[in-house]
């Protein structure tokens, strides 16, 4: 493989890159592309015309998963697959999933151009909703595609406004059982996902691309508080159980939580509370919060949740509240597969970037992609380690360098 040159158009990656930010439900340079939205749906449209443009065969599953093929010598052998999200949260940039998408189509067409022919298929996959704004869940299309979420838990989901996943999808154009999303273990020969860092390691040590290991145990659960809710000039301090109060020293506790783990792989986070009736002269007698709490090591996340739910008892007590939670996700790590690492590196090596190996602290689609194939993670700097801001931003020479050294990762895992 160290012959093999792609030929990358970087020009034309910024391009469209630059193109796929428009399509967003926010004022340019804001980005939201919440799934099935119309602007996810147009992006889509906008992704699969430029595949179709490059000769490649698309797929598309029940649940939006697209599988966008590039043909192999041998089409009976497992693909090698690459690919990430093109769905962005509220107030989103405009790299964060895109340059795996948008930067394997490139890989692919860099491939191409130098004349290379894979002997196994290599695959593109668009994932569905690897964001959990509309569903509350993160990795919608690839925890079905690993059979984590299964068909019957997919059925109960709604979003905030009551519609279901089952009449989204089906609204969207994506027809079929549920049950034949999910993928067997050697369906994909491998998976390598490039995605920008979303942490400063590799910008501040002037580095060009991570070979990830591992990727961190992510949970989400929700918490409802009820207490009692009153007038707020007339019902006196002592007598109150106030919703909010508690909720205030639960966010607390799980931060503290966190932070006495002795390590900073423990990160706790509270992004939604919403206080019942959210008037500014009543008192709050009902507060639902949504917690997101990972860890490198799945085990210390857990006892990081149990100490929040003893503080929530004590808190609960001492108040005269009911506090309870439910679990929206509580996943187990996952460890990328070391040939595929030392494929990173070596193909890092050949085309002169340097790199370091590094755990993936946010979660990705190949998360759940490790459940049935081998995986493995590129990842590229981030100005500041920005990510999940209209700001985030990642140079062209920072996503060449990703681009090539995904290209002869694919190549090399594709023969
Ligand atoms: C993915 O977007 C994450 O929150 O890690
Ligand atoms: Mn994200
Ligand atoms: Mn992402």
């Amino acid at each position: 493989m160290a012959d093999l040159q792609p030929i990358i158009q970087i020009d034309l990656l910024m391009e469209e890159l630059e193109t796929l930010a428009q399509i967003s439900e926010a004022d340019p340079p804001v980005v939201t592309r919440v799934v099935f939205s119309g602007a996810d749906l147009r992006a889509r449209i906008h992704v699969k015309e430029l595949c179709r443009e490059a000769g490649l065969s698309i797929r598309e599953d029940a649940v939006g998963n697209t599988f966008i093929r590039w043909e192999g010598l041998e089409p009976s052998l497992a693909p090698v697959a690459t690919g990430s999200h093109i769905d962005a949260i509220p107030n989103a940039g405009a790299y964060d999933g895109v340059v795996g998408v948008l930067g394997g189509l490139e890989a692919i067409r860099s491939l191409q151009r130098a004349g290379y022919q894979p002997r196994r298929p290599i695959e593109l996959i668009v994932f569905t909703s690897e964001e959990p704004t509309r569903f509350g869940i993160g990795c919608l299309g690839s925890r079905m595609m690993g059979g984590v979420l299964t068909p019957d838990h997919a059925h109960t989901l709604h979003d905030k406004h009551g519609h279901s996943l089952e009449v989204l999808r089906t609204e969207a154009g994506f027809l079929g059982d549920l049950t034949s999303v999910m993928l067997a273990p050697g369906h994909f020969h491998a998976f390598v996902e490039l995605h920008i860092e979303q942490g400063a390691l590799l910008e501040r040590e002037g580095l060009d691309i991570g070979a990830v290991t591992h990727i961190a145990a992510p949970a989400s659960l929700k918490v409802e508080i009820e207490g009692e809710g009153g007038h707020a000039g007339a019902m006196l301090m002592p007598d109150r159980h106030d919703a909010l109060c508690a909720a205030s020293e639960l966010i607390l506790a799980l931060e503290a939580a966190a932070k006495s783990t002795g390590t900073l792989d423990s990160v706790a986070t509270v992004g939604i509370c919403e206080v019942f009736p959210g008037a500014v002269n009543s008192v709050p007698s009902k507060v639902r919060l949504e917690t997101d709490i990972r860890d490198t090591d799945g085990a210390r996340r857990d006892s990081v949740i149990a100490t929040m739910k003893s503080a929530a008892d004590e808190i609960s007590v001492r108040r005269g509240v009911q506090i309870s939670f439910q679990t929206v996700n509580a996943d187990p790590p996952a460890t990328c597969n070391p040939i595929i690492v030392e494929a990173v590196e070596k193909a890092a090596a050949t085309s002169g970037l340097s790199c370091r190996t590094l755990v993936s602290r946010a979660y990705h689609d190949s998360l759940f992609v490790a459940r049935f194939a081998p995986v493995g993670m590129i990842f590229i700097p981030c100005r500041g380690g920005v990510s999940h801001r209209p700001d985030e931003y990642s140079s062209p020479e920072w996503i060449a360098g990703g681009v090539e050294v995904l290209a002869r990762t694919l190549a090399f895992l594709a023969g």
